[in-house]
């Protein structure tokens, strides 16, 4: 679409288009096909009924932001969004407090730790360093609108229901697993409570943001959220606003930075691309003005990111000419397995 509010200056917002849908359609089913027989990389258990998942399932869908979806292997599967909630979240919030508040409140800077690191807090005198990490994400939660816990979790349901173009709906036991074993980010909150860096009551803050980290996607729902942030804010399958192009930018930004934890670094140099794991397998990333691309494996390496995920998306990155940094489309890492 054409996005731009620079006045005179009419311009796609990213460079190139994809190849025709009969090449993308058999690129995304070789996605899967080149990957499907990897087995490297354990489902997450800290949560505990996330341990039940189905090490096997492994889906991909690619959704142009002109609203083509292109699917292959378990894309419709449902599973829980986990910490890619926290970059609908992310810009959800930016919508209400913009740009510079929210680089001011929440941070943009990688920690270079795990994602659930209560040092970098301390490390950092007491300020969140980025949305994507679980401490900028209680921060960020903590910022949405809504006179109660139960009114931000509305804005929440109905805002990550918009980008992905259907009612998302709460997975219950999911959502009871965590909140009864979630210590750890009740540590965080009240951590950042005692820096006074979390404007409500913490423990209520971390029960919303359970919720939102309970909600059922699929692959396919991933991508089509991913095509809203790529088409800046228009969501390509309803035709509905989401958010404004300004906070697309800033939140594909942050993704770009801090998407992938600690190897947030090593996923841009390989795939050019922000993105956005969870521990329950899901992987979304966001080509620019082209695409988004949601993917499902529930096998993480140790930074808790879908392996398969990451190996399909970096083949598609590639032979799609989808990364940022590259002017062409490129062969596949062989030796690597993408
Ligand atoms: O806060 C947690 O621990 C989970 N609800 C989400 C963590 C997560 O998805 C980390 N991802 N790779």
């Amino acid at each position: 679409m054409v996005n731009s509010n620079v006045e005179g200056v009419e311009q796609s917002v990213s460079t190139g288009t994809l190849p025709g849908w009969e090449q993308v359609d058999s690129l995304v089913a070789a996605s899967h096909d080149r990957n499907r027989g990897c087995k490297d990389g354990a489902v997450a258990d800290y949560i505990p009924v996330l341990a039940q998942a189905d090490p096997e399932l492994f889906g991909v869908c690619v959704v142009e932001v002109d609203g083509g979806v292109h699917v292959t292997g378990d894309a419709d599967v449902e599973f829980s969004i986990q910490s890619i909630s926290k970059a609908f979240v992310y810009a959800l919030v930016c919508e209400e407090f913009g740009h510079a508040a929210m680089a001011d409140l929440v941070g943009v800077n990688n920690t270079g730790l795990a994602f659930n690191s209560v040092i970098a807090i301390e490390l950092n005198d007491g300020h969140p360093m980025n949305p994507m990490v679980n401490a900028g994400a209680l921060a960020t939660t903590a910022l949405m609108p809504g006179s109660a816990p139960d009114k931000q979790w509305d804005a929440i349901h109905s805002g990550l229901s918009a980008f992905a173009g259907r009612d998302l709906v709460l997975d219950e036991v999911v959502y009871r697993s965590e909140a009864v074993t979630n210590t750890r980010n009740r540590a965080i909150a009240r951590l950042l409570e005692s820096y006074g860096r979390i404007g409500r009551d913490p423990l209520e803050v971390v029960d919303v943001y359970t919720k939102q980290c309970s909600l059922r996607v699929s692959a396919r729902d991933l991508a089509i959220m991913g095509a809203t942030l790529a088409d800046g804010g228009v969501n390509p399958v309803t035709g509905k606003r989401v958010v404004s192009a300004e906070v697309c930018r800033d939140t594909l930004a942050v993704l770009a930075a801090n998407g992938l934890y600690e190897r947030s670094g090593e996923w841009l140099f390989e795939i050019g691309l922000p993105g956005k794991s969870g521990v329950s397998g899901g992987l979304l990333t966001v080509s620019p003005g082209k695409a988004g691309i949601g993917a499902f494996s529930p096998r993480l390496d140790p930074a808790g990111n879908s392996v398969r995920g990451q190996q399909a998306t970096a083949y598609l990155s590639r032979v799609l000419g989808l990364n940022i940094f590259a002017s062409q489309a490129y062969a596949p890492n062989e030796s690597r397995g993408y």
